[in-house]
């Protein structure tokens, strides 16, 4: 399956049809706002279309009747319909904007509501930096067509018609005088379309290239900095920006050239009107009044001709925008609740695996392999084996970040995939191995930011855990930054552990980080866990073997698969893996399946033994 959007490759080809769909469901929603838009539209265009016949009336019958005081009262007039024109523009526009927030806001909430039920495979292949740039910048450009671009282009058609019909009607002959210059116009729009659109396409996809990679080294700031690569990213960002803006600077060059061969034409065409209507004028076929007003909607024609290829690049920018997101929105979820999922508060009796087969890909090796094993509520276990085994993917099936192919996993002997996610997700626990936390205090973290919790809750948690001191030198009221840059990976640990109690989940997995604290918070948190295994269910993936020997069952896990259970005794007397796993740890000589020979004596003195997976990968 893949599921990367508008990787830009594609973008070439916009499906004007899907986008279509989408922006006709998006003003469906507001139709209601744009009927009264459109109404103001048709006004504000109708004003402007009566000052050239006025203009006629008082140069034909007016100053010819010396009439002061209706020249008076028409030019009044003339003054007045400008300040209603400015009337109904201002209504449009703030009537247009009024919608077309509300309609962006709508849509920024479905399409949130839609990254939400997207599952961890959706977001391992679309980076968050692209995603959230494509919610910002694609909805901010629909926005642009649904308030500036859609209404200017109706007025433009509209009034574009309606001049043409006016003037038909007043003089045919003068009118088909200006034929020749439309297919003129249309040959430049044609060139200009032609050259500069791929130029446009190209710019947004060094674009969207540039917000993305600048993410990307933003994100990985430590390791640019460590290595020294700053100069190597500024430079790469500098050719990027040199490409968009060769792609640019020539678009805007056909523009400009457009815009001129446009704008010669208009002087051309008024001669011809001049000209031809002199004539007719001087034949007494025509008045000079209507020869004015000729003049004066030709100024009014060509300017829809003018904002015409501006338009047009708006559209396609538009429409490209709503076909990445109509695509971003028909991404469907590749976990997902049966129709009617069972909603449960708390497990009775426990969980089972059942020959649990399970892969990320299609046709990738299996990860898990007939895994089988159960745990009674109570009761607690613990995951060891290498690193790449499969342990934080078994964990990961409880919570349905994503699913098993073969096999079934059993919650109080139902299938998990009968269950609600919002059951699952409650019942059970995760600390994972990478904690996240989210900006706010420590406080609005352990109660991850529900303030319906009170203090108390956390306060007691805290306590239940024995980890007073621990919060006593970290306050709760102290400000964690971004990602929880501002505190240790232990202290993170900690502060993930109380979480889990302040939020009362029954089951908790605890993948581990242990190897990144120093022996005193260890303590700690061994102490904290030896704590919840008397409250709670407890799978405990340990990567330090040392934290899980009073666990009811320990799980071996290689390659995927179950090599091993039982107790801590039974499985040092099994003389197996887990027990050259564990002499390994504490400093004793082995001999390994995974490591082949491993010196002998690996001295890791003491109670420092950090980073116990990797002395064995090494
Ligand atoms: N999102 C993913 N997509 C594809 N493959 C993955 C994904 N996550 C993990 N894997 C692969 O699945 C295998 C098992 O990974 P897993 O994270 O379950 O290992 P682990 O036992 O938790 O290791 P560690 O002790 O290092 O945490 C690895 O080979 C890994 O490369
Ligand atoms: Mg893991």
């Amino acid at each position: 399956m893949h599921h990367g959007v508008g990787d830009g490759e594609k973008e070439e080809n916009i499906d004007y049809r899907a986008s279509f769909r989408l922006v006709r469901e998006l003003m469906r929603t507001r139709l209601g706002g744009f009927a009264l838009a459109f109404l103001f539209l048709i006004f504000a265009t109708a004003v402007n279309l009566v000052n050239p016949v006025i203009a006629k009336t008082i140069l034909d019958s007016v100053i010819p009747a010396h009439d002061s005081t209706r020249l008076v009262v028409y030019s009044v007039m003339y003054a007045a319909n400008i300040f209603l024109s400015l009337v109904f523009n201002y209504l449009l526009y703030i009537q247009l904007v009024k919608t077309g927030q509300k309609l962006i806001v709508s849509l920024k909430k479905k399409l949130l509501d839609h990254l939400f039920t997207l599952g961890m495979d959706f977001y391992s292949e679309n980076p968050v930096g692209k995603l959230s740039a494509r919610v910002q910048s694609d909805t901010g450009t629909l926005y642009e067509l649904f308030t500036e671009t859609a209404v200017t282009i109706f007025k433009d058609i509209f009034m574009f018609i309606a001049v043409f019909v006016i003037m038909f009607f007043y003089n045919r002959e003068l009118t088909m005088l200006l034929m020749p210059v439309f297919p003129v116009i249309l040959l430049i729009v044609w060139l200009f379309v032609k050259l500069s659109s791929p130029l446009f396409v190209k710019s947004r996809k060094i674009m969207a290239e540039i917000t993305g990679w600048l993410t990307e080294q933003l994100n990985g700031i430590e390791v640019l900095q460590a290595y020294n690569r700053e100069e190597n990213a500024a430079s790469h960002m500098h050719e990027l920006n040199e490409r968009k803006f060769r792609a640019e600077y020539h678009a805007e060059l056909y523009g400009v050239v457009f815009f001129l061969g446009i704008f010669a034409l208009q002087p051309v065409s008024t001669a011809a009107v001049f000209g031809a209507g002199g004539i007719q004028v001087l034949h007494g076929k025509l008045t000079v009044g209507v020869l004015i007003m000729f003049i004066l909607y030709i100024t009014q024609l060509f300017e829809p001709i003018f904002r015409f290829s501006e338009h047009i690049s708006i559209i396609q920018r538009s429409f490209s925008a709503a076909h990445r997101l109509s695509r971003l929105l028909d991404v469907k979820p590749s976990v997902c609740e049966v129709p009617e999922p069972c909603d449960i508060d708390s497990i009775k009796k426990g969980i089972e695996f059942r020959n649990v087969w399970m892969r990320y890909r299609e046709n990738s090796p299996w990860v898990l392999r007939n895994i089988s094993f159960s745990l009674e509520k109570g009761h607690s276990i613990a995951i060891a084996g290498e690193t790449g085994g499969g342990k934080t993917s078994l964990a990961n099936l409880l919570f349905r970040f994503y699913d098993f192919q073969k096999g079934s996993v059993l919650v109080d002997g139902m299938d998990i995939r009968q269950l609600s996610f919002r059951s699952l997700r409650s019942v059970f626990g995760l600390i994972q191995q990478d904690i996240y936390l989210f900006p706010g205090t420590i406080m609005e973290n352990l109660k991850m930011m529900d303030s319906s919790i009170p203090d108390s809750r956390v306060m007691d948690a805290i306590k239940i855990m024995g980890l007073e001191g621990f919060f006593r030198k970290l306050p709760l009221s102290m400000t964690v930054v971004e990602k929880g840059q501002n505190l240790s990976i232990g202290e993170k640990q900690v502060i993930a552990l109380a979480r889990a109690l302040v939020l009362d989940q029954e089951f908790l997995v605890l993948d581990e980080a242990t190897s990144h604290m120093d022996p005193y918070t260890e303590r700690v948190v061994t102490g904290a866990v030896q704590r919840l295994l008397k409250h709670k269910t407890l799978i405990i993936i340990a990567h330090r073997l040392s934290t899980i020997r009073n666990v009811d069952r320990i799980l071996m896990i290689s390659g995927g698969e179950l090599k091993e259970s039982g107790t801590h005794d039974e499985l040092i007397a099994a003389g197996g893996l887990y027990a050259d796993y564990y002499r390994l740890q504490s400093g004793m000589s082995v001999k390994t399946e995974i490591g082949g020979n491993i010196e002998e004596n690996i001295n890791i003195s003491g109670e420092n033994m950090a980073g116990g997976t990797d002395e064995i990968r090494a």
